[in-house]
């Protein structure tokens, strides 16, 4: 079975090959398609996507692949890749410079190595479990201190989240927080937390079938010394809906305050 180190490793010598193939489609993607409503899909992320799935398939046959565009294929090892190929395919396609590469790798109960590709500004998030977190060489540690009343948050939103169901929750949390911001890739913005850019990503979707947005920064945030958790404070887990990921004291904050003041 390979280590953390060696999937990392092979994630370190594919995402150069998907992001050029991103960042050479940016300036003239093609045509836009709608999966549905609200989802768009160019045929650059299919391309990447196939590339990644050749290459972890031929790697090793026997993993588990869930990818974005091209779906689920089971496999008979302990090791299940998820595999976004453009998150932040509206930005990505409109011209706007914010998306990126992402994929993680999933064993047992957790994100075991991640990688996260800015290919506009060549920045490469990476990590492998007990191996610490990266961008490009340098190494990633938060610093805990951080309070809600002075953090950046990313809030992502989406219909049916808690956060949208409670009655008053945004304007409260614009008054709680220094700064709200929703940027159009979550991997992206949670690579961001591990790199002190950001402080709080505020998630209202984390089922194992959406894994794909979030499992290459997971590994990275997590070896950061950022805490991944869902609204019971629990490790995000298969079974969780809403994620809060950042500097473990900063996401208890944001938990606390939600549970006892939402609104
Ligand atoms: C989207 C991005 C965005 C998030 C959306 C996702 P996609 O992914 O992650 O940040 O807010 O919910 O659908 O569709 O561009 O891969
Ligand atoms: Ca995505
Ligand atoms: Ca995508």
């Amino acid at each position: 079975m390979p280590t953390p180190h060696e999937l990392s490793a092979f994630l370190s010598d594919l995402m150069p090959r998907l992001g050029a193939i991103a960042k050479d489609g940016y300036e003239n993607p093609g045509p836009v398609e709608w999966k549905e409503r609200g989802q768009p899909v160019t045929a650059i992320d299919r391309r990447i996507e196939t590339l990644a799935r050749e290459a972890i398939h031929q790697a090793w046959p026997g993993h588990a692949i869930q990818g974005e565009e091209h779906g689920s294929t089971p496999g008979n090892a302990p090791t299940t890749w998820y595999i976004d190929p453009i998150d932040g395919t509206m930005n990505f396609a409109r011209g706007l410079p914010f998306f990126s590469v992402s994929i993680g790798a999933w064993r047992h109960d957790r994100m075991i190595a991640g990688s996260v590709l800015d290919p506009l500004r060549n920045e490469h998030f990476h990590a492998a479990a007990g191996l610490g977190a990266h961008l490009n060489e340098r190494p990633l540690q938060l610093k805990p201190g951080r309070v809600l009343r002075d953090a950046n948050v990313s809030l992502q939103t989406s219909a049916g989240s808690r956060y949208l169901k409670t009655p008053g929750f945004m304007p409260a949390l614009q008054r709680r927080v220094a700064k709200t911001r929703r940027m159009g890739s979550i991997a992206l913005e949670m690579a961001y937390v591990a790199a002190g850019r950001m402080d709080l990503v505020v998630g209202g979707r984390s089922k194992p079938q959406d894994w794909w947005d979030i499992a290459g920064a997971w590994a990275v945030l997590e070896e950061s010394g950022g805490a991944v958790l869902d609204l019971s404070g629990k490790n995000l887990s298969p079974d969780s809906s809403h994620l809060v990921a950042g500097e473990p004291g900063l996401a208890r904050e944001f938990i606390d305050w939600f549970e006892s003041h939402p609104a």
